[in-house]
C-alpha cells in the first residue's frame, strides 16, 4: 500500500471512525428522540455486529491505505462490552510510517468515571466528551433520561487524570434550547486545558425534525464569547480538520467551532465511517453504505479486502454539506439518511 489513496475529488483517506454499537443510554432530542428510539426500535441484533477481530482486520487494511487516526463512536461506545479489548487490538497497529495510531473515542461521558483508567491502559490516547450544558436542568432535559451533569463532569475529570488528554468537549448548540449555556461552558472550561468545541446543529438522520431556525451560526457563537472573553483566530492544526480554532487572547487555552451548516468543510474531508455491522459509509449524510461483511465473512483475503476498500474510496465524490448550502432548506436527499446513532459523529 502506498498511503496515497485519493478519492474522486483528490481527498486522501486519513481518518477512520468505527461505530461499535447503535445503542445509547441517552435520548438527546437531536439524535435519538424518545418517540422513535423507544423499546420497539429495531436495534441491530447481536449476530449482525462485527466482532473485535473482524473490526481490527478491516481497520488494518484502512491503516495500510494511509489512515492515521481511528475514532470509536456509537451510539455510546462505552456500552459495548469489553471495548478495552478492541482498543488494545487497534493500538497494536502501526501507520504506514511505522508510528502509533491516534486512537480516540467520542462518548457521552456517563460511564467515563468508571472506565477512564482501563481505557488509557488499553492504549486509548484521548477522548471527546459530548456535553450540551452545565446547568443541571438544561442538561437533564437535553439528554432526556434525567442524567445529572455532575456525573459527566466527574467523567471528564477522570479522563484527564488518566492521561486521556487534552480532553475535547463537544457542545451541540440548538437555538432556543441551550444557547444560554455557551458562556457558562466557555467560562467553565477556560484555563483547564480542555478544548471546548461548539457544533452547529446539523440535519443528520431523518428523525430529529431539524429546522434551520434552530441552528445558531458559529460566527454568532464566536461573537458572543469574544465580547466577554477576547479571542484570536488560530491556524488549523491539521488539513481537513472539522473545527475552526480560536484561542483566548490571554493565552488561557482554545475553543473550536464546527460549522457544517454555515461553512461546509467537505473540500478536505478525509473521513471514512464503518458501521457496527460492517458497512462503509463515505459521508455522514449518506443514504447507503458499502457492505464489507460479506467479504470479511465470505473468505476474502486481506489483499482482496484492501482492494475493495481502495476501489470504494477512489469512487467517492460525497460532499453533502457543500451541496446543502445550495439546496432549498429541508429538501430531502431522496433516500433515507442514516442516523447519527447508527454511524457516530
Ligand atoms: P479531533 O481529532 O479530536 O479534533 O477530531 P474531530 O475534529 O474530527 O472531532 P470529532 O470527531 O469530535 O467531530 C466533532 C463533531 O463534528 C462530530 O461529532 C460531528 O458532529 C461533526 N463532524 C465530524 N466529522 C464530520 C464530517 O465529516 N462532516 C460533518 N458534517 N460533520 C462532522
Ligand atoms: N447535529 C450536530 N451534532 C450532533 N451530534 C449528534 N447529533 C447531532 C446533530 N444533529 C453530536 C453529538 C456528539 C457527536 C457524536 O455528534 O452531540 O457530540
Ligand atoms: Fe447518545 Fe450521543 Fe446521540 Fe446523545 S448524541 S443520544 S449521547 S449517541
Ligand atoms: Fe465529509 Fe460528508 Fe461531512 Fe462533507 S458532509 S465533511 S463529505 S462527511
Amino acid at each position: 500500500a502506498t498511503g496515497l489513496l485519493g478519492d474522486a475529488l483528490g481527498r486522501p483517506l486519513r481518518d477512520l471512525r468505527i461505530s461499535v454499537t447503535d445503542r445509547c443510554n441517552f435520548r438527546c432530542s437531536y439524535c435519538m428522540p424518545k418517540s422513535i428510539f423507544d423499546k420497539d426500535y429495531p436495534y441491530l441484533p447481536h449476530s449482525a455486529l462485527l466482532s473485535f477481530e473482524e473490526i481490527t482486520r478491516i481497520a488494518r487494511q484502512f491503516v495500510a491505505h494511509g489512515v492515521q487516526k481511528i475514532r470509536l463512536t456509537g451510539g455510546e461506545p462505552l456500552l459495548r462490552k469489553n471495548i478495552e479489548i478492541l482498543i488494545g487490538q487497534l493500538a497494536a497497529l502501526r501507520t504506514t510510517e511505522g508510528g502509533p495510531l491516534d486512537i480516540t473515542l467520542t462518548t457521552n461521558g456517563s460511564l467515563l468515571e468508571r472506565k477512564a483508567r482501563d481505557l488509557a491502559a488499553a492504549g486509548l490516547r484521548r477522548v471527546t466528551v459530548s456535553l450540551d450544558g452545565l446547568d443541571d436542568a438544561v442538561f437533564r432535559a437535553m439528554n432526556d433520561v434525567d442524567f445529572p451533569v455532575a456525573d459527566v463532569l466527574r467523567g471528564i475529570e477522570a479522563a484527564r487524570n488518566a492521561g486521556l488528554g487534552p480532553v475535547k468537549i463537544n457542545m451541540v448548540v440548538k437555538r432556543g434550547t441551550n444557547e444560554h449555556q455557551i458562556l457558562p461552558m466557555a467560562r467553565h472550561f477556560k484555563g483547564t486545558g480542555a478544548v471546548l468545541r461548539f457544533i452547529e446543529y446539523m440535519d443528520v438522520g431523518a428523525t430529529n425534525g431539524w429546522r434551520m431556525d434552530e441552528v445558531m451560526p458559529s460566527a454568532e457563537v464566536v461573537q458572543l464569547i469574544h465580547r466577554e472573553l477576547p479571542l484570536v483566530q488560530l491556524d488549523p492544526s491539521a488539513p481537513g480538520e472539522t473545527a475552526e480554532r480560536w484561542g483566548y487572547a490571554d493565552g488561557s487555552g482554545e475553543i473550536g467551532v464546527i460549522s457544517s451548516v454555515t461553512q461546509a468543510f467537505c473540500r478536505d474531508c478525509n473521513r471514512a465511517r464503518l458501521s457496527t455491522e460492517g458497512k462503509l459509509y463515505l459521508c455522514l449524510f449518506a443514504t447507503q453504505g458499502h457492505d464489507l461483511k460479506p467479504l470479511v465473512r465470505g473468505g476474502a483475503s486481506d489483499s482482496e479486502l484492501a482492494s475493495a476498500i481502495a476501489a470504494i474510496w477512489q469512487g467517492r465524490d460525497d460532499r453533502y454539506s457543500e451541496l446543502r448550502a445550495s439546496m432549498p432548506p429541508d429538501q430531502s436527499t431522496g433516500g433515507r439518511r442514516i442516523e447519527m446513532s447508527y454511524i457516530g459523529g
